[in-house]
């Protein structure tokens, strides 16, 4: 290993990092404007290169999120602009990504809402990997909304971004009962509670936190994905690990069917699921006559 990237995994263990060696080695290839594989073709870094290292390292160190350092952070098969103001996508919302591909298998020109859309990382590897996919993305945050729409632009896939709050009765009104998808991944960290410095200091608040139970958006964002599914349409919420019975809790009533709870790759409860109850059939349809009651 180069000798500045050992030195600096040590220098981030010191420091908490959870991944130390990982991310100086892609603070390395950053600085160097190369693949993390090419770093093994190298004994040392060169001096310019070398200085930007050390005070990339060290902001690390003080535990500025790595994609802040780099300004990309890679989700699916998508590489996204991020920086202050809006959430860093994690890995584990692939898995809410899988769901809604497998869930959309079959669908003819499937219509889908990303709510709580931040970076626009799941509404944008939904369009990339299901194209014909017709996807619209909801979020609040003008901050978020920009960096969404920054890459919208650059990636240049089929997303249609709407500045709106999921707890709006109104929202996406013309698109009420026609959906065959809806993803959230909402802010769902219960007010109190602790987080790794990296989150609490550099993803925006209203991404994090959502009421005494973190369940105030889930709660809105059930409300609205009831509205706005058609019969038979697929919800998936992404949660805290801790909030594997606390979610499809939300979720039980007459409005909902098929209510289960996914784990994420490292096998903890990450994904609640459910399908838009299709309403019972009319007597009509049952070949009975208008007014004619079902013995
Ligand atoms: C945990 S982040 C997830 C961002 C993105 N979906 C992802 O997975 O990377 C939650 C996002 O929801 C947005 N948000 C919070 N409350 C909202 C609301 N009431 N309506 C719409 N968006 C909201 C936040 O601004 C933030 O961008």
């Amino acid at each position: 290993m180069i000798p500045e990237v050992r030195a600096a995994a040590a220098r981030l263990a010191a420091a908490g990092v959870a991944s130390p060696r990982h991310d100086a080695e892609e603070l390395a290839a950053h600085v160097l404007g190369v693949p993390r594989s090419r770093l093994a073709l190298l004994d040392r870094l060169p001096a310019p290169a070398a200085a930007r290292y050390a005070e990339l390292v060290e902001q690390r160190a003080a535990r500025v999120p790595l994609q802040h350092l780099t300004g990309i952070a890679g989700f699916r098969r998508l590489e996204l602009a991020v920086g202050p103001g809006v959430f860093v996508p994690r890995p584990e919302t692939e898995v809410l990504v899988q769901w809604a591909l497998d869930t959309l298998g079959g669908v003819d020109d499937p219509l889908v809402v990303d709510l709580c859309a931040g970076s626009g990382a799941v509404a944008l590897a939904i369009a990339d990997e299901l194209p014909g996919a017709r996807v619209h993305a909801v979020e609040l945050d003008p901050y978020a909304l920009a960096w969404a729409e920054r890459n919208v632009r650059s990636v240049g896939l089929p997303v249609t971004l709407h500045a709106g709050d999921v707890a709006d009765p109104d929202l996406l009104a013309p698109l009420a009962g026609k959906v065959d998808v809806v993803t959230a991944n909402p802010p769902y960290i219960p007010l109190g509670a602790t987080v790794e410095p990296e989150v609490v200091e550099h993803d925006p608040p209203a991404a994090l936190w959502a009421g005494p139970d973190g369940l105030d958006v889930v709660r809105a964002v059930v409300r609205t994905a009831a509205r706005l599914l058609r019969p038979g349409g697929g919800l998936g919420i992404e949660h805290a690990d801790v909030q594997g019975d606390s979610v499809p809790a939300v979720l039980h009533g007459r409005e909902w069917t098929d209510v289960a709870d996914s784990p994420d790759l490292a096998g903890r409860p990450r994904v609640t699921t459910a399908r838009r109850r299709r309403p019972p059939a009319s007597p009509v349809r049952r070949g009975l006559a208008p007014g004619q009651e079902e013995k």
